[in-house]
């Protein structure tokens, strides 16, 4: 007799006897290759696994479709950012298994694709749109402009002077261009500008090298020469904290500005690297309405839910509170997300909890998580409650 393994819904028995049954059913049915996947993973976890206690003994979910991308797949595109060295192990399994879309965690960012005016490295972008295409999932891609990521030869001339602003916008052209155009059909949404807001500046835009060399049009510019390459592919303005107002009511400005200029916009990427403790649901709320308002696709590109205050690491809650606390946040943010029409894709910043950006740094505990399977890959309450909040 194994550990009691029913707290994460699913016992050894139910598990290992769907698991033969799903086996039987495959070879005569035919039955899709994710649920089979998904059945030997569940029934893998069960087996000499230590308990996994959560507060709150979860339903069985034996009879339910144990994967995130077949129960929420005809509604919400379901991602996780991954890096290419991933792909061959554990996390790229889980990706196949639970997610129907996928993005570069940092393989796609300028400096990382592009690393000289005459050298593109895509290597690891092409194979993780390799890995998607080959499992049938969606890639997002992330990012064609991005103030942390710009290479430094941007900026130089030939003669080592610093570039004029027409040599630069000719510069954006060509990256988008070859990149925009080299997973043309493949990528079907691109984050083309991220993190541009500021709401301290008076005009709203962050003043940063492509303010300073360019000027506001640089924006602009970006999602014409994305839209001109691949005139198909879904073009997102990204960035964070979109639920305070006043980042909020800058968002909204800039891409009024924009829309009435006729640029390509089609929608609002909101990162959504928030905590267990805040924001308000209604403030993510007011946001995804502000947007919607205007006509525009709304998706979450970056979603993680630290288990601290904002540089607040001496929490009051005990770890098993705190991932409860977790669960029950994840449930009421898929809930509010499912009610958004517009809403049409959510994408994690990460797989499980062993690879988030969160806990690189000498800053943080490194303890962080975030995610929605452990550091072992195991299923979270975290997990349980999105994958529920799908049939409340
Ligand atoms: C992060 C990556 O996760 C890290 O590996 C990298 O060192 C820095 O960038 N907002 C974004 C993402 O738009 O591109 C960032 O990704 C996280 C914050």
């Amino acid at each position: 007799m194994g550990p009691d393994l029913s707290v994460l819904g699913f016992s050894v028995k139910h598990s290992c006897s769907a698991m033969s049954g799903i086996t039987s059913m495959k070879k005569s049915s035919g039955m899709t290759s994710r649920l089979h996947r998904v059945a030997v993973f569940f029934c893998a976890l069960c087996i000499g696994q230590t308990s996994y206690a959560v507060d709150k003994p979860q339903p069985s979910q034996a009879a339910a479709p144990v994967s995130l991308a077949d129960a929420f797949g005809g509604r919400l595109k379901i991602g996780a950012a991954i890096e290419a060295s991933q792909l061959s192990g554990a996390h790229g399994v889980l990706l196949a298994q639970q997610f129907n879309s996928v993005v570069a965690e940092n393989a796609m960012k300028p400096a990382d694709i592009h690393p000289g005016e005459n050298t593109y490295n895509f290597g690891p972008a092409d194979a993780i749109v390799d890995f998607a295409q080959h499992h049938h999932m969606a890639v997002r891609g992330h990012t064609l402009l991005w103030h942390k990521r710009t290479p430094d030869w941007f900026w130089i001339d030939k003669d080592g002077q610093p570039a004029s602003r027409e040599l630069v916008l000719e510069r954006l052209r060509q990256h988008i261009n070859t990149v925009v155009g080299r997973y043309k059909g493949k990528v079907y949404a691109w984050d083309v500008v991220n993190e541009v807001i500021d709401a301290s500046q008076p005009n709203c835009l962050r003043n940063d090298k492509w303010m300073q060399v360019v000027g506001p049009g640089y924006i602009a510019a970006a999602f014409r020469d994305a839209h001109a390459a691949d005139p198909s592919a879904r073009l997102f303005i990204n960035d964070y904290s979109t639920h305070e107002p006043a980042k909020r009511d800058c968002l909204v400005r800039v891409v009024k500005g924009l829309l009435d200029d006729g640029v390509p916009v089609q929608g609002v990427g909101h990162q959504m690297h928030i905590s267990i403790y805040w924001p308000s649901i209604a403030s993510i709320d007011q946001s995804l309405k502000a947007f919607a308002q205007l006509g525009l696709e709304n998706q979450i590109t970056e979603l993680d839910l630290s288990l601290y205050q904002h540089k607040d690491y001496w929490p009051a809650l005990s770890l098993q509170q705190r991932l409860a606390l977790q669960g029950q946040r994840y449930g009421a943010l898929m809930r509010l997300f499912l009610a958004h029409r517009e809403l049409t894709a959510v994408t994690w910043w990460g797989v499980a909890d062993d690879h988030t950006w969160l806990n690189v740094g000498n800053d943080v505990p490194g303890d962080d998580q975030p995610l929605l399977f452990d550091r072992s890959q195991r299923p979270k309450p975290a997990y349980w409650e999105t994958l529920h909040s799908r049939s409340q």
